[in-house]
């Protein structure tokens, strides 16, 4: 689909993701592939900031939540018990003129605000003749809507035939719950409890755009939630309120968060209900970070039939066997880390020049404190050096010796560091070293040695 309009503000961001060493271009060297991106050295450290504060809050800090890591090939029989074999579809229409090729739902979704999710695909095309809607690239006409499948299939083994296919996972949820009853039996959890998994997914996404918001390879932070039938309503309202929470707490703006109900239409086939929780991105639009959906006992049911292997439960007090239902909080890192880095980029007059300032809570920020000697000469590396390494050892930190201090300054401004400490040539007298606090641009003298403790009060 052809790219809205990017926003200035947007696009001085990706410049600064690239300068800086948070996302490049995937193959950037053979001008890119397939709207890939790779996180740098320092978009490494925010995801790894975003996973460690999800699986602290929804896995170490509960009782009943157990991790899970499963494979990202798996027997094709997943998918076909799944249902992702037969309906993981999008509606595909190509441009007579062009041949470009657009998922028909989004188009309309653009063109007229309705969300025509999950709908037959007569209707995808009586909605795009009646709105008249053309081809966003050349304006010619658009046929028929077909279905075009969204999982990446490959081979396993040597041999390329029918019976050596598998698929990339599209969600890390089928893993959790083909390993149910392992999971429930070797930890000897009891309903209700749940099973977090954090990592790689794949879809073949007829249209990506928006930078990293929609991609074919994306990283998702899933929970299936196991209760008994009846109280998944409850459990809805508790995982959309940790849901909010874990956001917030993040950083992202309140303002900018809102949930939104699915339509009976556009639920997916596992779905009874599902809420979306949507951020309101620079493009002026709201693009969803988590789903919480009630899958009932779809999947156990699934897999149970498929494999004939039993997913029952036994409640230990009433001897009663049934197949727990579902709440599912399902959450993207990739689109967490682009809200968070939308929401935190600002840009300040200061004395007649602008400063850019990636203003991150000190949790997400890839790193917490940077170290400046004002020169390289050796009385003063004499404290920069082993002041450093005593912080690093403490918190992702950074030494940096070249360029002015202003200079340096606007480099740790724009990645977001909150605290960089210069180190002078009073240090050698005093022995003190200069803190300067990214947000208010206040400086304290600090005495070498009350410094971590100082920064622990801060940090944490
Ligand atoms: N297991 C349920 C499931 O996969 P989903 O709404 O399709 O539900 C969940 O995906 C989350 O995964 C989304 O809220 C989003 O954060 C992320 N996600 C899905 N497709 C994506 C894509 N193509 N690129 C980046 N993130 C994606």
């Amino acid at each position: 689909m052809a790219s809205e309009t990017e926003p200035a503000s947007l696009q001085k961001l990706r410049s600064l993701c690239k300068r800086r060493g948070l996302i490049f271009q995937g193959s950037e060297i053979y001008q890119g592939f397939a709207n890939q991106w790779d996180w740098g050295p320092l978009g490494v450290e925010i995801c790894r900031n975003v996973r460690e504060a999800w699986w602290n809050k929804f896995v170490t800090s509960r009782n009943d939540m157990v991790g899970l890591d499963s494979s990202i090939i798996t027997s094709p029989r997943v998918w076909e018990a799944s249902g992702h074999l037969d309906s993981f579809t999008d509606p595909l229409v190509e441009c007579d003129r062009c041949h470009g090729r657009f998922p028909g739902d989004k188009l309309i979704e653009q063109e007229t605000g309705e969300d025509l999710a999950g709908h037959p695909l007569d209707e995808i095309d009586e909605h795009i003749r009646k709105n008249e809607i053309a081809c966003p690239n050349c304006g010619g006409e658009l046929g028929e809507a077909r279905r075009f499948h969204l999982m990446f299939k490959t081979h396993v083994g040597p041999v390329e035939d029918e019976g050596s296919v598998a698929y990339l996972r599209p969600e890390t949820a089928q893993g959790i719950f083909y390993n149910f009853a392992l999971v429930q039996n070797s930890m000897r959890m009891r309903v209700p409890f749940g099973i977090a998994q954090i990592g790689k997914a794949f879809r073949n996404e007829i249209t990506t755009g928006n930078w990293i918001f929609r991609t074919r390879e994306f990283e998702q932070m899933e929970i299936e939630f196991f209760v008994e039938p009846g109280t998944e309503m409850e459990w809805f309202d508790h995982w959309q309120e940790e849901t909010w929470d874990y956001f917030r707490t993040l950083g992202l703006s309140e303002d900018k968060m809102r949930w939104r109900e699915h339509s009976e239409d556009e639920l997916s086939h596992y779905s009874s209900r599902t809420a979306d929780l949507e951020y309101y991105f620079p493009w002026e639009r709201w693009g969803e970070l988590q789903g919480t959906a009630s899958r009932t006992d779809y999947d156990l049911r699934q897999h149970q039939e498929t494999s004939g292997q039993s997913l029952e439960y036994q409640d230990p007090m009433t001897h009663e066997k049934y197949l727990p239902y579902v709440v599912e909080p399902s959450f993207g890192v990739n689109r967490t880390v682009l809200a968070l880095l939308c929401g935190a980029y600002r840009e300040e007059e200061v004395r007649g020049e602008t400063r850019v300032v990636l203003a991150l809570k000190p949790d997400v920020a890839p790193c917490k404190v940077a170290v400046f000697p004002l020169s390289r000469k050796d009385n003063l590396t004499a404290i920069s050096n082993p002041l450093f390494d005593d912080l690093r050892r403490r918190w992702p930190a950074m030494l940096d010796e070249t360029g002015s201090i202003g200079k340096r300054y606007r480099r740790h401004d724009e990645i977001g560091t909150p605290y960089c400490i210069t180190v002078d040539f009073d240090s050698i007298d005093d022995r003190k070293a200069t803190v300067r606090h990214r947000d208010t641009m206040e400086q304290d003298r600090i005495a070498l040695d009350r410094i971590p403790a100082y920064l622990e009060e801060k940090l944490g």
